[in-house]
């Protein structure tokens, strides 16, 4: 085991696989950032100096826990997720309500984060991706799924498409392929990888069944 160990400090290389790699970023999801709105941030981060701007202490029920943060009246539930939160497994990639790759549930309901002001879900109960594992860790079968399928290439869209997928699922648990696939339509993926996510997907709504 000693050994083992030494062996994986010394060769990362050779120990992170794909799966190790996709399960990381599930149960956390991997930080990346697009030019785009790291411009975005900063014009944010200054209206909050600006004479006039206006800063509103609030308490968000995120992932069942009361998180008090302060939050701008402009303010998007994605970018108080991320920046305040920190809680990047929540993704920013169109900003602009169409790739879904933002997708939170509000009250067990998929949402895109990047279209809600912060403001206005108080009082609400509001779960992220990393708000779906069990305390022990253990994967929600919606993530199990998405492991076991190795259903993503660069898995930026992931956690957007697992979370319209959980919502959908509490509607209907048993849908065919189509049905998914209308169901999680208002997610894109840019690596066009739909028919393998389709299968973790189906996949997925098998594990639930069996809950
Ligand atoms: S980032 Fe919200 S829909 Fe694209
Ligand atoms: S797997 Fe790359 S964007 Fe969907």
């Amino acid at each position: 085991m000693a050994d083992q160990e030494i062996e994986e400090s010394t060769q990362p290389h050779r120990t992170v696989s794909r799966r190790n790699f996709i399960k990381g970023v599930i149960a956390a999801g991997a930080t990346v950032s697009a030019t785009s709105y790291l411009f975005r941030g900063a014009l944010l981060g200054q209206q909050s100096s600006l004479p006039g701007a206006v800063e509103r202490l609030m308490t968000l029920n995120v992932n069942g826990q009361m998180r008090r943060v302060d939050v701008m009246k402009q303010e998007t539930l994605a970018w108080t997720l991320r920046y305040k939160l920190g809680l990047t497994g929540t993704k920013l990639g169109c900003d602009r309500s169409e790739c879904g790759a933002c997708t939170v549930l509000i009250d067990d309901v998929p949402h895109y984060s990047c279209s809600i002001l912060t403001h206005t879900v108080r009082g609400r109960k509001v779960t992220t991706i990393e708000g779906l594992a069990a305390p022990d860790g253990t994967l929600h079968p919606v993530q199990q799924a998405v492991v076991d399928e190795q259903g993503f290439q660069c898995a930026f869209c992931m956690p957007g498409f697992v979370m319209a997928t959980v919502g959908y699922l509490k509607l209907n648990p048993n849908p065919t392929r189509a049905e998914l696939a209308h169901g999680i339509s208002g997610n894109l993926c840019r690596c066009g990888d739909y028919n393998k996510i389709l299968t973790a997907m189906t996949r997925a709504a098998e594990y639930l069944r069996r809950t």
